[in-house]
Order: structure tokens, then C-alpha cells, then sequence
């Protein structure tokens, strides 16, 4: 009997320490478990090609990103160190940034080259704490809540958004400001949308955090990041941009971000910004690039040196532009475009997925002269 006993305690304490992953919480959480199907979150190493292709490329050992594409590894060490790779069949390897990840952060160690996620320590043989800011949260059979947790939206995304640096101290990427807080990205990207928390719904919650987590591949969404005002004088065109986001225009070293300037007359193109790359336009072309010592690399991990020609965050920008003496009805179409991998970083990983390479609008503004 006694040996029952002891044999149960220790089942129920190893299956409550159990990792919960994200199918399990669609049991309740059936819209947020949907809409965060859909989102970057929810890709990592094995749905996201383009992460997937410059991974293996930087090291086709070691898997090191998974701190931040994979942080719920149950063997994080031994992919970093290069003992274990990226495995199809565990649920912590597929399930990316995972719903319990983000909902145990307890704190955000900062540091120089990335900063660190603490995890909140869960009591064994007891369900697990997630932490939320709903005001009085319901009790549930599968997990406690922290009502209404500052420090969880304050810290929340700043442990893999912040910043990351590279061996040699080059900035690989950088979103957030040292002592910036996650508030106003969560009120960005997590806006409120329709239908209580979850199903059973015993507090008549009518709104929800949306868990798409759009960004720059959501044609609509993508629209709403920065201001673009054209004007023209004495052979000029002035153009605006004004970076509304709390972050830079570009964060993500793949990316190129660029203006796509032309001057039509009847049928004809008279005037373009640039004739093959965008690259041609130094003022209206926003990315990254790298060198290892006096030599051009586009994979940044092992860059000695990096700069970037950027839109930082609220900064606004006034570039102009020489263009031939308007007549009537020549339309000016100055258009805001991204491309999700840049030219040259498609060539080192041989992608030929055209959503990937394929320039996208972000936005565009039209002027025509009467
Ligand atoms: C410190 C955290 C961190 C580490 C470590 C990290 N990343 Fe990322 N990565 C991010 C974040 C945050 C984003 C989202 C930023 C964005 O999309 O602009 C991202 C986005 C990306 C993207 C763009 C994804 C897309 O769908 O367009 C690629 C590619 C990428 N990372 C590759 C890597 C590779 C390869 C490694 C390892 C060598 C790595 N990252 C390590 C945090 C990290
Ligand atoms: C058996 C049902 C059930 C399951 C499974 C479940 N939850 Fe919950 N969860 C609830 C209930 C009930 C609430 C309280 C809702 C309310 O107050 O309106 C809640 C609230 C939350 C909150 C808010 C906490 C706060 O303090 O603000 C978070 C975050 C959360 N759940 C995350 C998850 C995650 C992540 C999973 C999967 C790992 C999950 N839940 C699985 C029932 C469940
Ligand atoms: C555990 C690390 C981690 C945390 C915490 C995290 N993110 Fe991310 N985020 C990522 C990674 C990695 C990607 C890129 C995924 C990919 O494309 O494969 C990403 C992508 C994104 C994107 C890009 C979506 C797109 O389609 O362009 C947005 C927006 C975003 N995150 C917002 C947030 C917000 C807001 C928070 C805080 C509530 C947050 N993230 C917390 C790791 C994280
Ligand atoms: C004022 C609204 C706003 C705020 C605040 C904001 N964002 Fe964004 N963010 C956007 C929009 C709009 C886009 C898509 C347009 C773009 O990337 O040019 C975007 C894009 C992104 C992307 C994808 C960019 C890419 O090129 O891959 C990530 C990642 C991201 N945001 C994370 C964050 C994080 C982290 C914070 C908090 C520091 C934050 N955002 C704050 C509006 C916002
Ligand atoms: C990238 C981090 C991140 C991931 C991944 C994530 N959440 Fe959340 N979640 C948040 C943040 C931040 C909030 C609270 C926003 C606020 O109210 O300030 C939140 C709020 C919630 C809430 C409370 C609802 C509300 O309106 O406040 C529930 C329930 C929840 N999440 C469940 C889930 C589930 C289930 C998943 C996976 C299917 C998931 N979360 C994935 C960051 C995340």
C-alpha cells in the first residue's frame, strides 16, 4: 500500500513539473490558441525557411539561436554546444516561442551581447503559475494565474527583442532602447479584439489579446508603421518619412527596406530613383550590412564590423530628390517596399521562394501634377 502510495505522489509530481505545450492550452483557450497558430511565434526552426536556411549556413553544428527561436528546448545546453540538433519529434523543439514560455517569464536578466529570460521556478507536484495581467483572474483545474503581474508586461519581450550581438561585439539586431519596457509593444502588436479569454467564460470577458502578433507580413498591419508625405518645388521632390513604431524600420539583419521612386508621363517611365537595386539610392535604403575585415559578408555572425542606414524609432526623415520639371499630369508614385530577405542573403542560401525574395509594398503615395 505504502509503496502505492509513494509511487503515486512521484507520478503526480513528475506529470504537474510536465512542460504544458501549446496544443494543450486550445482545450480552453480556443481563439488564442488559433490566432497564435498563425503567428511568427509559432514557426521557428522547422516552419520558418528562411530562419531555418541561415541557421544551418551559419553553423551546421551548433544551435545557438534556440535561445530565442526554440527557448523551450528540454536539451537547450546540448543544442547550443552542438551534442543534439533540432528534433521533429519534441514537442519543446516544435512548439517555437511557446504560449507557456511567454507566460512563465518571471524576470529579464539584461546583459551586453543579449539579454537573458529568467524562468519563474514551478513548485513541484503543484499546477503551474502562468503569469497574465488580467484584472481578478478565474481559477482553472490546469493552471494558477498571477493576476494582473506588472512585471510581466513590462519584461515580457524584451529577453529576445532587445538586442544581439555577435562574438566580435557587432550588432546583429537591435529593436529596443536599454531601458525601453515592453508596454507599448504588446499595445501595438496585441490589440484588443472581440470574445472572452476563454471558453467556459465564467467572467464575461468580451475582449481578448489578439495573439497574431502581426507584423511586417501582414499586408494591412504593415500599412500603419511609418508616415510618407511627398511635395515638390523648383525641380525637388521632397519626401517625408516619419517612423511611428516604438523601433527602428529595420530590426532584422535579412531585411531590406527601400523607396521605389518613378515619374510617369502618358505611357512612359521618365524617371526612376534607381535603375537595377535599390541599393543605388543610398538615402532611401534602409539595411544592414557587414564586413569581415576589408571584406563585404552577409552572414553577420562571424562580421568583425556592421553598420546600418536606418529609420530609428519616432525619428523623422527628410530626403530629396533632383527630378526633371513636372508637366501636366505626370504622376509621381513614391512607394514604401520590403524585401523579407535582401538579394544578396538569398544567394548565400540559395532561396528561391518567391515571398521570401519577391519585393512586398508596404505602402504607397501618389502625386499628380495639374
Ligand atoms: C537574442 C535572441 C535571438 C537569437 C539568439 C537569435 N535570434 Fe533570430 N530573431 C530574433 C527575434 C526577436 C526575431 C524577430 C525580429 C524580426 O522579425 O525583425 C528574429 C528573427 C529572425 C529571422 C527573420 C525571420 C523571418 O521569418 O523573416 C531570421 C532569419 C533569424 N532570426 C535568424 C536567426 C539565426 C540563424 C540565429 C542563430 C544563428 C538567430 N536568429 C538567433 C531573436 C533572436
Ligand atoms: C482547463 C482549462 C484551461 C487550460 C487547459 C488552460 N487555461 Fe489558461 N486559463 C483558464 C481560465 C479559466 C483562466 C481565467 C480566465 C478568466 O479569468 O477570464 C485562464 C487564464 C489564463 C491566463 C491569464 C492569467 C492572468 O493572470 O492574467 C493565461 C496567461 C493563461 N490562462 C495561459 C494559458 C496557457 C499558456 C495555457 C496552455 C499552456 C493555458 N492557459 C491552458 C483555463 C485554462
Ligand atoms: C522567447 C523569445 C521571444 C519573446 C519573449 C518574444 N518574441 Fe517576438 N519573436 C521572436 C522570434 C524568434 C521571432 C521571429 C520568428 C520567425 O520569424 O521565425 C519573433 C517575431 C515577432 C514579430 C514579427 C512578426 C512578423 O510577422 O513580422 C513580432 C511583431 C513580435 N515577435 C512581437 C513580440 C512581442 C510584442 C513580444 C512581447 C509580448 C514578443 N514578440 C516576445 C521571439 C520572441
Ligand atoms: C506604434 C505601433 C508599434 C509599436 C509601439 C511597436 N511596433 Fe513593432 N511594428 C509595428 C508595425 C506597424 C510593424 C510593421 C511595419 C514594419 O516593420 O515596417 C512592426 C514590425 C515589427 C516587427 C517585424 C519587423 C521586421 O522587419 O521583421 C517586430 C519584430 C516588431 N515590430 C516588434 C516590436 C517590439 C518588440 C516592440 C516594442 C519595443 C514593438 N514592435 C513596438 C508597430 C509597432
Ligand atoms: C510572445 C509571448 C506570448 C506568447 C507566445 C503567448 N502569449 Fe499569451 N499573452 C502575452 C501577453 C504579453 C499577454 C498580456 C497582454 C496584456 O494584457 O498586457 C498575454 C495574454 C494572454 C491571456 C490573457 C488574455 C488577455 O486578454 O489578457 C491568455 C489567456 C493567454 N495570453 C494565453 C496564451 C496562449 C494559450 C498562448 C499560446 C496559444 C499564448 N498566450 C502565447 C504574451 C504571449
Amino acid at each position: 500500500m505504502r509503496q502505492i502510495i509513494i509511487s503515486l505522489l512521484l507520478l503526480v509530481s513528475i506529470t504537474q513539473a510536465k512542460y504544458m505545450d501549446n496544443h494543450s492550452c486550445k482545450e480552453c483557450h480556443e481563439k488564442i490558441y488559433e490566432e497564435y497558430q498563425s503567428s511568427f511565434h509559432a514557426k521557428g526552426y522547422f516552419k520558418s525557411i528562411l530562419h531555418r536556411k541561415i541557421a544551418d549556413k551559419v553553423s551546421t553544428k551548433t544551435y545557438e539561436c534556440a535561445r530565442c527561436h526554440m527557448p523551450m528546448a528540454d536539451n537547450m545546453d546540448a543544442l547550443i554546444s552542438g551534442e543534439a540538433r533540432p528534433d521533429n519529434s519534441n514537442k519543446t523543439h516544435t512548439d517555437a516561442v511557446s504560449c507557456y514560455f511567454c507566460h512563465t517569464i518571471a524576470y529579464v536578466q539584461k546583459s551586453h551581447s543579449f539579454n537573458v529570460n529568467i524562468k519563474a521556478k514551478q513548485a513541484k507536484g503543484y499546477k503551474p503559475t502562468l503569469y497574465g495581467r488580467l484584472r481578478d483572474a478565474d481559477e482553472s483545474d490546469k493552471h494558477s494565474s498571477t493576476s494582473n503581474n506588472p512585471i510581466y508586461a513590462k519584461k515580457v519581450c524584451t529577453g529576445c527583442h532587445s538586442h544581439k550581438l555577435n562574438d566580435n561585439n557587432v550588432t546583429i539586431f537591435r529593436a529596443m532602447g536599454k531601458n525601453q519596457d515592453s508596454l507599448g509593444c504588446i499595445r501595438c502588436h496585441m490589440p484588443k479584439v472581440s470574445g472572452g479569454v476563454e471558453k467556459t467564460n465564467k467572467k464575461a470577458r468580451i475582449t481578448h489579446v489578439s495573439h497574431q502578433f502581426l507584423g511586417i507580413h501582414d499586408e494591412v498591419f504593415r500599412k500603419t508603421g511609418v508616415d510618407m508625405n511627398i511635395s515638390i518645388d523648383n525641380g525637388k521632390l521632397h519626401v517625408m518619412l516619419m517612423n511611428k513604431m516604438e523601433h527602428p524600420l529595420i530590426i532584422q539583419p535579412a531585411r531590406a527596406k527601400y523607396l521605389k521612386i518613378e515619374i510617369q508621363r502618358g505611357k512612359k517611365i521618365i524617371w526612376k530613383n534607381y535603375n537595377i537595386s535599390p541599393k543605388e539610392d543610398a538615402q532611401g535604403y534602409f539595411a544592414y550590412a557587414f564586413k569581415q575585415e576589408y571584406k563585404d559578408v552577409v552572414i553577420p555572425a562571424h562580421a568583425t564590423k556592421g553598420e546600418v542606414y536606418n529609420l530609428e524609432a519616432k525619428e523623422i526623415k527628410h530626403l530629396s530628390y533632383d527630378i526633371p520639371k513636372l508637366q501636366k499630369n505626370d504622376k509621381v508614385t513614391v512607394g514604401l517596399y520590403v524585401r523579407l530577405a535582401k538579394s544578396d542573403c538569398t544567394k548565400v542560401i540559395d532561396l528561391d521562394y518567391a515571398s521570401l525574395t519577391k519585393e512586398q509594398r508596404i505602402k504607397k503615395v501618389v502625386f499628380k501634377q495639374d
